[in-house]
C-alpha cells in the first residue's frame, strides 16, 4: 500500500494466537500515532472476531461518497471493519481467500484520504487466512504482539519466522501484559513472568518495541468504547503505548526491519 491511495505507510498488528490483547494494543498505538498529529486510520482485518466497533463505541453503518466507503471516525482515527457492516452477532464463515479478498477491497473501496499510517488488525494465529493477506497486502511492516511467558512468545516466534518468510519486514514485537503496576505503590509486578519480549527480541534478532503494562481499568475502558490512552492518559498503560507508537514511528522512518534489527538497552 505504501505510497498508494494516499497512505504512506500500512502497518499489520499480528499475533500467534488470540487474547494476548492484539486489538487493544492495535487501538491504543493507532491513537497514540494520532495524537504525534499523523493522520492515522484503524483497520479491522479480523474479520472471523471484529473487535474494534465495540472498543471504539463505533456502531454505524458507514455511508458510500461517488463509489467508496467513507471510513467513520472517532477518537482522532478514521476506522473501517466489517463489523460495521455486519449485523452484530453474526458469525463469519469464510476461507482464506475470501477473507484476504475482503481485505483488499477495504483497502481498494475505502476512501481512506491520506494518512501517515493506517494500523490494520490482522486475524489472530499463522493459518490460511493470514498468510493470504500477508501476501496480498502492501505492507510497511508487521508488530507481533506477545504476552511475556514463553509458551507465549515461542508461538509469536512462529508468526514472526511466517512473516519473515513471506519477507514483510518485521518492525519488532510488543510486549503486552508486562506486569502489573501497583497503582498505590508504582511497583511493577510481573504476573506472567518477566521479560519474555526482550529474550524473544534477542532471540529472533527483532526490536523489542515496548513493554504494555497490565491495568485492569482497559477492560472497562474497552467495554465503554473508549482507549485507555485517552480515557487514561497519564496511566502507566498510556506513557508506554505513547513510547511504543514513537518507537513504531522511528523504525518506520528508519526504513522498517530492513537493515539490522536496531535493540532496546539490556
Ligand atoms: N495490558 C492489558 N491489561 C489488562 N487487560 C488487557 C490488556 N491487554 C488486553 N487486555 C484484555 O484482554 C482481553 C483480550 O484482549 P484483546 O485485545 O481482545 O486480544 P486479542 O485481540 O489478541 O484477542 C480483553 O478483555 C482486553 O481488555
Ligand atoms: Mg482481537
Amino acid at each position: 500500500m505504501t505510497g498508494q491511495n494516499g497512505i504512506a505507510h500500512s502497518i499489520a498488528v499480528a499475533s500467534g494466537k488470540g487474547g494476548v490483547g492484539k486489538s487493544t494494543v492495535a487501538v491504543n498505538l493507532a491513537v497514540a500515532l494520532a495524537q504525534t498529529g499523523a493522520p492515522t486510520g484503524l483497520l479491522d482485518a479480523d474479520i472471523y472476531g471484529p473487535s474494534i466497533p465495540m472498543m471504539t463505541g463505533v456502531r454505524q453503518m458507514p455511508q458510500s461518497r461517488a463509489g467508496k466507503i467513507v471510513p467513520l471516525e472517532a477518537h482522532g482515527l478514521r476506522l473501517m471493519s466489517l463489523g460495521f457492516l455486519m449485523p452484530e452477532g453474526a458469525p463469519t464463515v469464510w476461507r482464506g481467500p475470501m477473507v484476504a479478498g475482503a481485505i483488499q477491497q477495504f483497502l481498494r473501496d475505502v476512501d481512506w484520504g491520506t494518512l501517515e499510517y493506517l494500523i490494520i488488525d490482522l486475524p489472530p494465529g499463522t493459518g490460511d487466512a493470514q498468510l493470504t493477506l500477508a501476501q496480498s497486502l502492501p505492507l510497511t511492516g508487521v508488530i507481533v504482539v506477545s504476552t511475556p511467558q514463553d509458551v507465549a512468545t515461542q508461538i509469536a516466534a512462529k508468526a514472526v519466522a511466517m512473516f519473515q518468510q513471506l519477507k514483510v519486514p518485521i518492525l519488532g514485537i510488543l510486549e503486552n501484559m508486562s506486569g502489573f503496576v501497583c497503582p498505590h505503590c508504582g511497583t511493577t509486578a510481573p504476573i506472567f513472568r518477566e521479560g519474555g519480549g526482550r529474550r524473544a527480541s534477542r532471540q529472533l534478532g527483532v526490536r523489542l518495541l515496548g513493554e504494555i503494562p497490565l491495568d485492569p481499568l482497559v477492560c472497562q475502558s474497552s467495554d465503554r468504547g473508549e482507549p485507555m490512552v485517552t480515557t487514561h492518559p497519564t496511566s502507566p498503560m498510556a506513557e508506554a503505548f505513547r513510547r511504543a507508537a514513537d518507537a513504531v514511528a522511528a523504525q518506520v522512518q528508519a526504513g522498517a526491519g530492513a537493515g539490522p534489527a536496531i535493540r532496546m538497552g539490556p
